[in-house]
């Protein structure tokens, strides 16, 4: 399974590169306000940071004219651009404008099995079910997860899964047990799925051991 990392920090973004836990990255209008850049600086600094790997990013268009117009700007701005497109009527009219011409697409607010299926005849590369989300609202989120992956496996559709509003390690491996082909996870959850307390005190027993042994040289 692949990991985007679910922040728009550049610093957060190169430290999940170097630890080989970052095949690419989402942003959204919140994580940009967070990163306290302007949508354009925080954009084109992730998009070098990132070389090949993709970057969602998402506009503010409602109309599929507006969302095509955002996203070829968008697209200047790295080569690796992704354009997130909320799952509206309109939002599909635009995936389908963008697959035409050959812009990727990420299909956001994702709530149900159906939502998924018309997003990927649009020809989303990608859908994003919100499980956080779902979870909330004493739905389950990872159920929906599990129908969207067998609706896009009965029929050979390509478009890949990235499991967002991942708020917890869990999510992570109900993720990948499912056969998600993504998790987009915020540093938070990344830096829980490191850590075991059982990791810790192993490495503290040998280490207490190793200088016992070398009292004897
Ligand atoms: O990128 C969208 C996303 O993952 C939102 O997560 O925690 O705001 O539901 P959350």
């Amino acid at each position: 399974m692949k990991f985007f990392v679910d922040i728009a920090d550049v610093e957060e973004i190169k430290k999940a590169i170097e630890l080989g836990v970052c095949d690419g990255v989402t942003t959204n209008p919140t994580l940009v306000m967070k990163s306290g850049k302007s949508q354009e600086e925080a954009v084109k600094e992730i998009a070098k940071a990132l070389g090949d790997r993709p970057l969602s990013v998402e506009g503010i268009s409602d109309d599929a004219e507006g969302i095509v117009k955002e996203a070829e700007e968008f697209v200047k701005w790295g080569k690796n651009i992704v354009i997130k497109v909320p799952m509206t009527k309109e939002g599909m009219r635009a995936v389908v404008m963008l697959s035409k011409k050959g812009i990727k697409t990420n299909v956001t607010l994702v709530f149900s099995p159906s939502q998924a299926l018309i997003a990927a005849k649009a020809g989303a590369t990608y859908v994003s079910p919100f499980v956080g989300r779902l979870d909330d609202i004493s739905e389950d989120g990872m159920q929906l997860v599990r129908d969207m992956l067998q609706i896009f496996r009965n029929y050979g559709l390509e478009t890949e899964v990235i499991v967002a509003s991942v708020r917890h390690p869990e999510h992570v491996v109900e993720a990948a047990k499912a056969g998600a082909h993504i998790a987009t996870v915020p540093p938070k959850v990344l830096e829980q799925l490191w850590h075991h307390p059982l990791t810790d005190k192993g490495i503290k027993t040998f280490k207490e051991h190793y200088e016992q042994t070398k009292k004897w040289d």
